[in-house]
């Protein structure tokens, strides 16, 4: 007998008044290196910045390849980059924001599937949610508890 399974997601939109201080420091972070982006193939700078567990914050901007596919996304760049050197400290939160060359306003955004499973990766590595913060063009911002929101039905077992 066939079954309809629903899945819901819960995020919450903020004015950045209703920000933390720690939130929006991590997304002023992002917004500065978006500005660092190498992307001469979509012109679509993207910034992201994590805190680990510490409350060091590191930040990546996307770095693109006349290849196209080489190019690696702002989001997996922090986290490998995290991951690499601080291997024993948990990522608490990430920030998101894109604005395409020479516009003003920041552009919708949201993390691909690839950086999705990268960031479930992470929250597994030490079992810990990731909040995740996303610039909206309109000034408000999107937060996200964790990352089982964005990628629902995940693959997260090899011996399920
Ligand atoms: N990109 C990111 O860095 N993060 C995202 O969340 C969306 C897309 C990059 C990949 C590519 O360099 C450019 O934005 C256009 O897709």
């Amino acid at each position: 007998m066939s079954k309809k399974i629903k899945i819901e997601a819960e995020f919450e939109e903020l004015g950045w008044d209703e920000l933390t201080i720690e939130e929006q420091q991590l997304m002023m972070r992002a917004r500065k290196v978006s500005e660092k982006a190498y992307a001469p193939y979509s012109d679509f700078h993207v910034g992201a910045a994590v805190r680990l567990e510490s409350g060091e914050i590191l930040q990546s901007s996307n770095q693109e390849n006349v290849s196209f596919p080489v190019g690696v996304c702002a989001e997996r760049l922090v986290l490998g980059y995290a991951g690499a050197n601080f291997p024993d400290l948990a990522v608490k939160q990430i920030a998101i924001v894109a604005r395409r060359k020479g516009e003003e306003i920041w552009a919708g955004v949201s993390p691909c599937g690839l950086c999705r499973q990268t960031i479930n990766e992470m929250e597994m590595r030490f079992n810990r949610p990731i909040n995740i913060l996303i610039q909206n063009p309109d000034g408000s911002v999107l937060r996200f508890p964790g990352i089982q929101t964005l990628l629902p039905f995940k693959f997260d077992d090899l011996n399920a």
